[in-house]
């Protein structure tokens, strides 16, 4: 039996001696504080963060840290419980930071997960963590005494923080946004691994986003329930959807709800054309019309409608108002009782699908895969049916649009629908 002490103590004892001040006190809650006061803390920054490394590498514990950011999308809790019930078996420590990045700036918002507190809840909606699309610590706009407001940025101290609690990766569930400000974290040195969310499906270079399966899901069935109160009346029901700038949403629930016009920010409209299909239904006995738009579609003039900035903090324009213009319009120029509703966070709630729930712990699952394989600054993604990981740069480089020679589009102009531009392809001659 080798005993390696005997082979060579110096190098065991130092070992050992690093592994207890740099891993075991650092990582214990009550015991951390003693660790400011070490004579290594009086050694170079430099020299320091090698020791430290070193120190790392003697050891398989890792301690990770997870947020979710921006808008709730079904399926963020199936991740959080793929990246616990994973790091549990590799005997690692989870740590969730509440509301985006509250954890970093105060320790209340910390907390140590284990299985018993995620149990269940790949089932549900939400998050368990809370989220904020008004978060961004890079410019983050707070009162200053005068009451003015006044914009500073505290990402140095997130950074600060994240090495202080000893974390070795944080994993950031989040959209485009999410994504973009966990990616400037990474390169000011934060090891960082993303998790496409969004129901808007808008990221570019994953299949898909968690979240969307369910957007479309809760859109179809709604407009399943509306044709027979449309037809009861030979009325035309105009829904609005949510999707950001995208038009997946519209599309998918469009083609699969029987819409006859679907309206998507990718192909502007023309509310003359929308009219007409209206018009050529009744021509062809078919009395009542179901019209899908997408709250980012834009007309022909280039009108696009929102409802201004909204809360502090936020960053983009609250959209919404088409569906209302659009019910209007065509109720003037046909005549035809129109009625519109905008279905809204509806979108966002309840239970993930199961695509979206196998997805979703697929990608948290991969992610603790990529920490192990140091595979920072990188984004999970689904590409055919395998998870790779990409640049969360290329992923966030531009959003994700509708293809419009896709199968889809095709399909949905095959079977008469109409997008309200002058394309007539599968109209009745
Ligand atoms: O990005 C997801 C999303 O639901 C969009 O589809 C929508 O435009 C936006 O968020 C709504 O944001 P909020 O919940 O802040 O109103």
């Amino acid at each position: 039996m080798i005993f390696p002490e005997k082979v060579c103590p110096v190098l065991y004892y130092h070992g050992l001696y690093i592994v207890f001040w740099f891993i075991v006190l650092p990582k214990h809650k009550y015991l951390s504080s003693y660790r400011q006061s070490t004579l290594l803390d009086y050694l170079p920054r430099g020299m320091q963060v090698a020791i430290k490394n070193f120190a790392k590498e003697l050891t398989v514990m890792k301690k990770i840290v997870i947020s979710t950011g921006g808008g709730d999308a079904p399926g963020l809790n199936a991740v959080i419980y793929a990246v616990v019930h994973s790091c549990y078996r590799k005997g690692w420590e989870v740590y969730g930071s509440r509301n985006g990045y509250g954890g970093f700036l105060d320790i209340e918002d910390m907390v140590r997960l284990f299985p018993r507190d995620v149990e269940g809840i790949y089932s549900t909606g939400g998050t368990i963590l809370g989220s904020t699309n008004k978060g961004n610590p890079f410019s983050k706009p707070v009162k200053n005494l005068a009451g003015e407001i006044q914009v500073i940025d505290i990402s140095d101290k997130i950074l600060r923080n994240f090495n202080r609690m000893g974390f070795d990766c944080h994993i950031a569930i989040g959209g485009d946004g999410s994504l973009a400000i966990a990616h400037r974290f990474a390169e000011m040195g934060m090891p960082v691994i993303g998790v496409p969310k969004t129901i808007d499906n808008d990221l570019e270079k994953t299949n898909r986003t968690f979240g969307f399966d369910t957007a479309v899901s809760t859109a179809t069935e709604a407009l399943d329930k509306l044709h027979s109160t449309a037809k009861s009346h030979n009325r035309v029901m105009v829904v609005e959807v949510m999707g950001r700038d995208s038009g997946w949403i519209a599309l998918y629930s469009g083609i699969s709800g029987g819409a006859d016009v679907i309206l998507i920010p990718e192909i502007p409209f023309d509310i003359e054309e929308v009219c007409e299909k209206i018009s050529d239904n009744e021509l062809h006995d078919k009395l009542y019309s179901i019209v899908v738009a997408a709250e980012g579609a834009i007309t022909i003039d280039g009108q696009k409608f929102n409802k201004g900035k909204g809360e502090l903090g936020r960053e983009e324009v609250i959209l919404g108002g088409v569906g209302e213009w659009v019910a209007a319009e065509i109720r003037k120029r046909t005549e035809k009782d129109t009625r519109s509703l905008v279905l809204g966070h509806l979108q966002r709630g309840g239970s993930p699908t199961t695509f979206d729930r196998l997805l979703a712990l697929r990608f948290g699952a991969a992610a603790v895969r990529f920490v192990e394989g140091k595979i920072f600054d990188h984004m999970v993604a689904l590409n055919d049916s395998q998870m790779v990981a990409v640049p969360i740069a290329e992923a966030i480089k531009m959003r994700k649009k509708v293809d419009l020679s896709s199968d889809k589009v095709l399909t949905a102009r095959d079977i008469g629908i109409c997008f309200g531009d002058t394309d007539t392809r599968g109209q009745i001659e």
